[in-house]
């Protein structure tokens, strides 16, 4: 492993270094800096790369920095020479020359492993078509703070086998958790994503009927119908296609009562009513979205604090 503290996937960390993330976020929520200094991230830069859009990542970084001490510096593709064919090595080796720390949102992971090679300063994965670990940790930091360890709980997943699935995965065997995943045939994760899970010894349990993944969960999650890799690939009859085919992976209210009573429900946002969620769980009682899009930038500090103080 590279000695440069980078966070780019949940199973490249192991759990003491995933539970420390946890506790510095937990701290820094309770308004507790890291050490003595308040901004210990006073004078640094993090650049950031967008090559999708984004609304809680980039501002849950950008405003966490900066109540670290720090600041970020934005970058879409348009605006700097990617998108006219410099390469991600150089880029690299530019960006490690000017900030202490860079972050990638990308259409690739293959990209996001490129620049951890060539760059000298910590990488963050801000979300790729195979995983998006900011996420998942702060949604394990939700479901603690609602229902108690993780450990032991049972995690349903209902919907496509995508990225945001992946890091879920990843989570079960650093968290060890039972995870649940009910996807169409077609949408499940990744053969390599799930030998991985099966290496380490991770609970997963793979259906494709979402009523036996929820019975008795702790915790119903879903995402989009359309990531936004699919959105620019996948045409129009395709996507009729996909939703048909995802149709039966609804959280709806009916779903949702065979998970226990005191189950919660979290999605990553964005969120489309009457897709993947109905308008009554995602607003509903057991619903904890808003908390859980909150602890984003709790946890983007912990890591923030943790890559680069
Ligand atoms: N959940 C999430 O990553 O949201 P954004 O795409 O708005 O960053
Ligand atoms: N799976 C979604 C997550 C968005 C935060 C996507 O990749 O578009």
């Amino acid at each position: 492993m590279s000695a440069l503290r980078h966070f780019l996937d949940l199973d490249q960390l192991d759990a003491a270094t995933l539970r420390k993330i946890l506790a510095l976020a937990a701290d820094l929520k309770k308004g507790r800096p890291p050490s003595a200094n308040p901004l210990p991230l006073a004078g640094k830069t993090l650049a950031m790369i967008f090559e999708k859009p984004s609304t809680r990542t980039r501002v849950s970084f950008e405003v966490g920095i900066r109540q670290l001490g720090g600041h970020a510096v934005i970058l879409t593709e348009h605006d700097t020479h990617l998108g006219r064919g410099e390469t991600i090595a150089d880029t690299a080796r530019v960006l490690s020359r000017y900030c202490d720390a860079i972050f990638l949102r990308t259409t690739s992971a293959a990209k996001l492993t490129e620049l951890a090679r060539h760059a000298s300063v910590p990488v963050i994965n801000g979300l790729t078509e195979r995983s998006h670990p900011c996420q998942v940790i702060a949604d394990v930091m939700t479901f603690e703070e609602h229902r108690g360890d993780i450990a032991g709980k049972v995690i349903a997943w209902s919907g496509d086998g995508n990225n945001v699935a992946a890091s879920w995965i990843h989570a079960a065997a650093r968290f060890r958790f039972d995870l649940r995943l009910a996807c169409p045939g077609q949408l499940r994760p990744s053969r390599e994503t799930l030998e991985w899970a099966k290496r380490e010894g991770a609970r997963i349990a793979l259906t494709e009927d979402p009523a036996e993944a929820v019975r008795g969960a702790d915790c119903v999650v879903t995402d989009t119908w359309l990531s936004m890799d699919a959105e620019t690939k996948v045409q129009r009859e395709m996507r009729e296609k996909r939703h048909n085919m995802l149709a039966p992976f609804r959280v709806d209210e009916r779903l949702m009562a065979l998970a226990k009573p005191a189950a919660v429900f979290m999605h990553c946002l964005p969120a489309h009513r009457g897709e993947e969620v109905t308008a009554g769980v995602i607003d509903g009682p057991q619903s904890v979205v808003w908390d859980e899009a909150e602890n984003r930038l709790h946890v983007q500090k912990g890591i923030l604090a943790w890559c680069m103080a």
